[in-house]
């Protein structure tokens, strides 16, 4: 077993009670002053191996302890394959700090993308909450389960904008537009770090994937991508920009090309972008192997010429590949100057100080357990998970109550309802175990006098079967990409079946992607997209179908009618003639567009007005809208904002989302919900992609979706 190698290869020693001592923290400039006497003290072959993210596995584990011994580890790459206790990360971090020359501390960095112990929604599930506190509290409950395991940097958020639900990792973004993946990021870092996150229940983030994977050709993973200069500044660098200015200290950088450049040699990207214009001072850490392939990307021809591209490009930490092995004869070579690599190394420093592992590199272990999975994170999983629902179709059947059951049962059917796998490809150090399935969270969930029963031996008459369908894990995520979204046809020949025994039939979706359920809608009354949920998955969806929770959820992704219509979503281009923006038997709309879901009430948007009807290009105003709850029970509503500028130096997206808040109203009530708008929300991107508010007129468009909408006229003089 991995532990007992782990035991082997670092000697039986018994992990350090560390006493943590309250170390304020190092200013900025002591910070600098500090970098640069280790600099000084630092060998060239310690610079090198600084620079270096070794993969911890078991295959690996002696010599990677062997260099952490030697001072020649910057930080460790930790998997969920490959889990170690706290006990054995204090030993390992020993190794660096009480037996190098140096004592420089390392880091660990985990895959924690929406929970550790406790799993929440998907990330794109967690962004249909349209909830930045929810996201921001979901990771700072991440935080501190992780940091107390003995994580300092978690690889989170991904803020890959994405278009094409073919690519099975757009369940790790908040979906197709940059203002919602913008402030999910921004959320999701300030949970993670806090105000400080040398703090011991916070970690560092790390921005991923830089920059433009989600536009993977084909939806296929990995594959290259082809984006505009100008659409790579207006729609896929701004939720990196919002997250560095946010304080992230560290971006992944993604495997794909731009324009024919692999973004791990991109200097324009990873030096004059991110750097030099955006004044990052953190770190550039590759992607697993990303600095060996690109040889295979057919633009280096060895390992050695890889490492030059990469670290002359920007890069600054390899993660698993051995590439920067090279750097010290590249160095000798002058074919890398030393100038670079002391920066590079200068950032894995800074980073470690702003960590606080050089005054704190050991968590005490003997409290790691108590951190996870706790009561208090157990129901706000839950909380998140039904906030993450999305309600698409509803003829009234739900809520489920006694009285809409008259047989007294209700019967459950389908591949999902038994499942422990809804936690989605990253699963932290979560266990199936831990999960809730669908089944025991509404069999334990039911009203009085609904009983549940499996139905999946034989489907039975009954007034209600919920049909539980979906993905497993493994359909979606890396590398697990679909040509065929279309929700699969055992599935929908269930819901067909259920039908013709049921006289009303609850679909429940637990998908990674927003599938295709167009085959469905004649048999289903009533249509869940539950997402993978996490933890809490089973009790969540009680809670929904139930009554207890009236979901709220609209989804970030357009939802299409069928697989041929990639890409679909809300903020394309006009055209010249968007009447045959279409195919020949189907259109381009999608069959729930982007920012759609139902609620138990209904609400009515009135009276939306402009403080102003004109303003200055450095102006503002307030937008507001009357929305009325006018069913009879209590509901969230996300008021959503767009603008389309109707005449500009460059064609722009029909609309834009500019903000969205989220309101819950009373049965009867109406609120007034207002919106502040700056002229800089209206703008966009000049010839050198420098934002610019051109005069003009702009519609001004408020709305419970990107279709359902009110409409007022502003002109910018
Ligand atoms: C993977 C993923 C990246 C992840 C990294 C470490 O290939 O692209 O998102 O953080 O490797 O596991």
């Amino acid at each position: 077993m991995f532990e007992k190698s782990i035991l082997k290869c670092v000697g039986v020693a018994l992990a350090l009670s560390s006493i943590t001592v309250i170390q304020a923290r190092p200013s900025d400039a002591e910070i600098e002053r500090s970098i640069k006497n280790l600099l000084g003290k630092m060998t060239l072959e310690e610079k090198v191996g600084h620079l270096q993210q070794p993969y911890l596995s078991p295959e690996l584990c002696d010599s990677v302890i062997g260099n952490v011994a030697l001072g020649r580890v910057g930080s460790v790459l930790l998997t969920k394959n490959h889990r170690i206790s706290p006990e054995e990360r204090n030993e390992i971090q020993r190794k660096a700090v009480e037996e190098s020359r140096l004592g420089i501390p390392v880091f660990f960095g985990y895959d924690v993308i929406h929970g550790f112990k406790t799993l929440f929604p998907t990330p794109l599930a967690l962004s249909s909450s349209w909830d930045d506190e929810l996201m921001e509290e979901c990771a700072a409950i991440a935080a501190d389960e992780s940091s107390h395991w003995g994580i300092d940097m978690a690889f989170s958020p991904m803020l890959d904008v994405c278009r094409d639900p073919r690519w099975g990792r757009i369940s790790e973004c908040s979906g197709e537009d940059v203002l919602i993946n913008s402030r999910m990021g921004v959320a999701a870092v300030k949970g993670y770090q806090g105000d400080d996150y040398s703090a011991d229940d916070k970690v560092a983030a790390c921005l991923k994937h830089f920059v433009g994977y989600g536009v993977s050709v084909g939806g296929r993973d990995k594959s290259f991508s082809e984006i505009s200069e100008r659409t790579l500044h207006d729609t896929y660098l701004p939720p990196f920009k919002a997250c560095v200015e946010a304080g992230a200290p560290s971006v992944m950088v993604a495997f794909n090309d731009l324009a024919g450049v692999p973004m791990s040699a991109n200097h324009h990207a990873l030096s004059e972008i991110l750097k030099d214009d955006w004044g990052f001072d953190g770190i550039a850490l590759s992607d697993w192997d990303a600095i060996l392939e690109l040889s295979v990307h057919g633009v280096t021809a060895d390992e050695k010429e890889s490492a030059m591209r990469a670290l002359n490009a920007g890069m600054d930490v390899e993660m698993k590949s051995y590439c920067f092995d090279n750097l010290g004869d590249l160095v000798k070579e002058k074919k890398v100057s030393m100038k670079r690599l002391d920066d590079a190394v200068a950032r894995v420093l800074r980073l470690k100080y702003r960590m606080g592992l050089f005054d704190n590199p050991y968590i005490d272990a003997s409290i790691a357990e108590s951190k996870q999975l706790t009561a208090e994170s157990r129901a706000y999983a839950r909380k998140a998970a039904a906030e993450s629902m999305i309600l698409l179709k509803n003829n009234g059947i739900l809520p489920i109550d006694a009285s809409k059951v008259t047989s007294g049962q209700i019967s459950i059917v389908g591949q999902m309802a038994h499942n422990h796998d809804l936690m989605g490809g990253w699963i932290g150090m979560g266990e199936e175990s831990d999960v809730i399935p669908l089944f025991d969270g509404i069999t334990a969930g039911a009203p009085d006098g609904v009983r549940v029963i499996d139905g999946s031996e034989r489907m039975m008459q009954n007034p209600v079967t919920i049909v539980c369908v979906g993905e497993r894990s493994r359909e979606f995520g890396e590398s697990h990409d679909l040509h065929d979204i279309e929700l699969s046809p055992s599935q929908v020949a269930l819901v067909k079946e259920a039908k013709s025994y049921s006289a009303k039939v609850v679909v429940v979706v637990c998908s990674g992607r927003p599938l295709v359920l167009t085959p469905i809608m004649p048999y289903a009354d009533a249509i869940v997209q539950a997402w993978h949920l996490g933890t809490e998955a089973g009790n969540a969806v009680a809670d929904v179908i139930f009554g207890r929770v009236n979901p709220s959820g609209k989804t970030t992704c357009s939802m299409l009618k069928a697989t041929g219509q990639v890409p679909v979503f809300y903020c394309d281009r006009l055209s010249g003639r968007p009447r045959v923006n279409r195919y020949v038997t189907i259109d381009a709309k999608p069959l729930f567009p982007f920012g759609y879901g139902l609620s138990y009430t209904t609400f009515e948007y009135s009276n939306f007005r402009l403080s102003k009807s004109e303003i200055s290009k450095d102006g503002e105003l307030e937008a507001t809208v009357t929305i009325t709850n006018t069913g009879d029970v209590t509901g969230k509503e996300i008021a959503q904002l767009y603008m389309h500028d109707r005449v500009a130096t460059y064609s722009v997206p029909k609309k834009l989302l500019i903000d969205y808040k989220k309101v819950e109203i009373k049965p009867n009530e109406s609120i007034e919900v207002t919106f502040e708008i700056k002229a800089e929300q209206l703008s966009l991107l000049d010839q050198n992609y420098k934002p610019i508010v051109e005069p003009g007129e702009f519609d001004i468009w408020v709305g419970g979706d990107s279709e359902s909408l009110l409409g007022e006229l502003l002109t910018v003089k």
